[in-house]
């Protein structure tokens, strides 16, 4: 189990996470949704282990990650928001770049790479530049390397950025997979359309706080809204959309 206690994160002197708390368990895909800047990114980069919190705690299997980092990164794979990737490696190195960084066995690793390149559709393009590939293709990588080790615990940041719709769909029943194989998965988006259709429960965060933990279905109960995009308006949106894009086109117009 991933359980997380009080997790808080100060840049400035404005948290940009606070006080959130949460488990999750195998088989479970918590879904951690929020508007731009409201604290997903951070929350994710403390729970990999690469930023310290201010307070609170990261338990793995009832163990501070603390205690044993190297360990506890053995045990996740991450898609990060952002493609840094080595530009002028090809997907194939990349991938045994990172086999040989988790000391995976090589020739199985190999094996397993051709694999997962060519369920990903990456098999043709396996000895191009990374340099060259979309940004798409780079996602697609990307997540053949957070999967290569086999971890228990997946963290996604916004998975399906540049994915086009089938490799979306791949991605999306993945997710299924994954979590009936006993995963613990974390789905950080603010796609809430995917997060309805993958995740057991649901966090909503605002400006660095929880506003909502619930289960997809008893958030849509408690808050009688049929989907979860208009949950998500209700609780956190407080802008009218069509109002700021009126505005913007009148800036344009006023400054041509
Ligand atoms: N390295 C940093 N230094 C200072 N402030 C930061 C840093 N990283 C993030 N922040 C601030 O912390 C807050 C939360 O940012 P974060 O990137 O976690 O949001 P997010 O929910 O992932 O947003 P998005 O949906 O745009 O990816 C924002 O106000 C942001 O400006
Ligand atoms: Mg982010």
């Amino acid at each position: 189990m991933l359980e997380v206690r009080d997790l808080t994160k100060y840049y400035t002197s404005i948290p940009a996470v606070e006080g959130v708390s949460f488990a999750i368990r195998p088989r479970e895909v918590l879904g951690y949704l929020g508007p731009n800047g409201s604290g997903k990114t951070t929350t994710v980069n403390m729970l990999i282990g690469l930023l310290e919190p201010t307070r609170g705690h990261i338990y793995f299997n009832g163990r501070d990650i603390r205690d044993n980092l190297i360990e506890y990164k053995r045990a996740i794979g991450h898609v990060p928001e952002v493609p840094y990737i080595y530009p002028y490696l090809t997907g194939r190195e990349y991938l045994q770049l990172i086999g040989r960084l988790r000391s995976l066995a090589q020739h199985a690793t190999d094996k397993k790479i051709n694999e997962l390149m060519q369920l990903f559709g990456m098999h043709p393009h396996r000895h191009s530049l990374i340099s060259s590939y979309s940004k798409g293709m780079k996602q697609r990588i990307l997540i053949c390397a957070a999967l290569l080790h086999n971890p228990q615990v997946l963290i996604f940041d916004e998975p399906l950025s540049g994915l086009d719709v089938t490799s979306a769909l791949v991605f999306k029943n993945l997710v299924k997979s994954l979590s009936a194989a006993g995963k613990i998965i974390l789905y950080s988006s603010h796609v809430l359309e995917v997060v309805e259709k993958v995740c057991s429960s649901v966090i909503i965060l605002h400006k660095g706080k929880v506003v909502a933990d619930d289960s997809v279905e008893s958030l849509r109960n408690l808050m009688q809204l049929p989907s979860l995009e208009q949950i998500f308006a209700q609780l956190v949106v407080q802008e009218d959309a069509e109002q700021v894009a009126n505005n913007i086109v009148e800036v344009m117009r006023a400054y041509a």
